[in-house]
């Protein structure tokens, strides 16, 4: 399994500024050097369809993917995205049940296990963000057919844009208790990842989630480059 190194921009970017980090950071990776990584962006909503056909133009193996996806399908559903939406654009992962949606937006466990349903049946793979306090209760709403559909990522709240990034020991413990659950799953790290430290997250992570570190095309070409060079 190739590992991933996923960006993840948030409510960050006007459309023209995701545009030029495109730009910048397609010019700034060798491409030829990641081979063995997957390399992913996660800009805003309005910006996907753009990204696509950038991305398809530049011919680069970069993924393209979303931040979110509905629980429902296509319908009157009225501000969601739902699958169908961004069906034609070449979508590979959607982030899912990130803490800021749990913590800002109010989604509970049951509601980001019908978006993880969503999005296996839909062929894009779900990134399922999860942290300790929740951890089993989500796992457990989790049809366990879709399991090695998902991709589980360890956030623990401390570390997510603080700049306190938790032990690889720690992500180890909690990666072990995912496995327990679930079996032998793919499982990512995301909080306060930088070039500085991917690579030790790398040696335990089938991946990591960078937000912050991810903003500036520069720094997350200098991540790419540092996490591709081991
Ligand atoms: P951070 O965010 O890299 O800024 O800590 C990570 C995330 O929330 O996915």
């Amino acid at each position: 399994m190739k590992k991933i190194l996923m960006a993840n921009f948030k409510s960050n970017k006007s459309v023209e500024e995701s545009n030029q980090w495109l730009d910048e950071f397609v010019k700034q990776v060798s491409w030829n050097n990641v081979g063995n990584f997957i390399v992913g962006v996660a800009p805003a909503f309005p910006s996907v369809e753009e990204f696509s056909h950038k991305i398809t133009e530049a011919r680069v193996p970069l993924k393209l993917a979303t931040q979110d996806i509905s629980a429902y399908p296509a319908g009157s559903y009225t501000g969601a995205v739902s699958v169908r939406n961004v069906a034609d654009l070449g979508i590979s992962y959607a982030i899912i049940g990130h803490s800021e949606r749990r913590r800002y937006f109010e989604e509970t466990s049951e509601l980001v296990a019908k978006k993880v349903t969503q999005s296996v049946d839909n062929n894009i793979i779900p990134l399922v963000c999860i942290d300790e306090p929740y951890l089993e209760e989500q796992i457990n709403l989790i049809d366990t057919n879709m399991y090695n559909k998902c991709v589980f990522v360890y956030e623990p709240l401390s570390a997510i844009g603080t700049g306190d990034n938790v032990s690889v020991g720690l992500v180890k413990e909690v990666f072990a208790k995912i496995r327990a659950l679930c079996g032998d799953v793919q499982c990512m790290y995301g909080g306060s990842v930088t070039d500085q430290n991917v690579s030790e997250y790398l040696l335990v992570a089938d991946g990591v989630l960078v937000g912050s570190f991810s903003l500036k095309a520069t720094d997350f070409a200098k991540l790419v480059a540092t996490a591709t060079a081991v």
